[in-house]
């Protein structure tokens, strides 16, 4: 079901860009990332699978969280024990920052960031768009700090398998990823999302009414990790969300940038919860304008 190209002979690393210099200078290892690739793309596959496969069961709402409509489901639990005893059994001493449980601390100085299904509205409701996220960073949880090195993204009811490496391309299923070249801001697909709390999704509502004029259209599709792709594959060309946690944007941050995104968070800062925005280049200065000009 799955295209694996390193399995099929070619090697993320011998497509690293030359001249990529990472966040504090340093060139990555590729060896290391090449094999911490490898383990992030077995194992959310794997977890997709699971997902899927307990979909088609049926599902149940576990509890709820934040709000009446932010829900767990019994497989999101699942789904994320599994992902932390596979990555503990291979990597003992990784850190693990998971949406369902508890952290476990790094000895190693990497972590696991995992969203054991994002999209869980769609998921609940089988809406084939949501996925399994799994991004192993260095100095994490703190995505101000971390320096991303690996990443995948699972939709298994696509049969789709997002991933990059740092300084290794993004890829869909064998297929290197490029961003879109759009000509304005005006012919532009801008994806978003709303929060789980509705007087923030009432204010959310308010500011892309100032913005829908000013863009092709705005699309609201549910899994933050698989708009943060679709940037990657020209499927969007702009993603803007505030309110994400660490796990709905580490994996796809880092397959958006490697596709040639531009990311940004609030006031040039790194993406984060205050705000994560990936944008074709050619259109980046305008968004961020109308951004502002939006009041987003
Ligand atoms: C959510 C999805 C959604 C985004 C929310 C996230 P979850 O993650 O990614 O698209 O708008 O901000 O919380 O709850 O489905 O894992
Ligand atoms: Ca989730």
């Amino acid at each position: 079901m799955f295209h694996d190209p390193i399995a099929q002979g070619g090697t993320v690393s011998e497509n690293r860009p030359s001249g990529a210099v990472e966040r504090d200078g340093s060139v990555p290892e590729p060896a290391l990332s090449d094999a911490l690739l490898r383990l992030a793309r077995s194992v959310a596959t794997e977890a997709a699978e699971l997902a899927a496969s307990r979909r088609s069961e049926g599902v149940e709402v576990a509890a709820t969280k934040s709000s009446l409509v932010d829900v767990v489901t019994h497989t999101d639990r699942e789904v994320e024990e599994f992902i932390r005893a596979r990555l503990a059994a291979e990597r003992p001493g990784d850190g693990f920052f998971g949406e369902e449980g508890a952290p476990d601390d790094s000895t190693t100085g990497l972590t696991w960031v995992v969203d054991p299904i994002d999209g869980t509205v769609n998921f609940l409701y089988g809406i084939p768009q949501w996925a399994v996220s799994i991004a192993v960073v260095e100095n994490g949880p703190d995505p101000q700090r971390w320096r991303a090195l690996a990443a995948c993204v699972v939709n298994p009811l696509a049969g789709e398998v997002y991933e990059a490496r740092l300084g290794g391309g993004a890829w869909l299923s064998g297929r290197r990823l490029a961003v879109s070249t759009p000509a304005s801001l005006e012919q532009s697909l801008v994806g978003t999302g709303f929060s789980y709390d509705s007087d923030r999704r009432v204010e959310q509502a308010a500011i892309l009414g100032r913005l829908i004029g000013r863009v092709r259209d705005i699309r609201r599709m549910g899994a933050a990790s698989l708009d943060l792709c679709a940037v990657a594959a020209g499927r969007l060309d702009a993603y803007v969300e505030r309110g994400l946690k660490p796990w709905d944007h580490a994996a796809g941050v880092l397959i958006a940038a490697e596709a040639g995104a531009v990311l940004q968070g609030e006031d040039g800062r790194a993406p984060d919860e205050a705000l994560t925005v990936a944008v074709a280049p050619q259109i980046a200065d305008e968004l961020i304008t109308a951004l502002a000009d939006a009041r987003f």
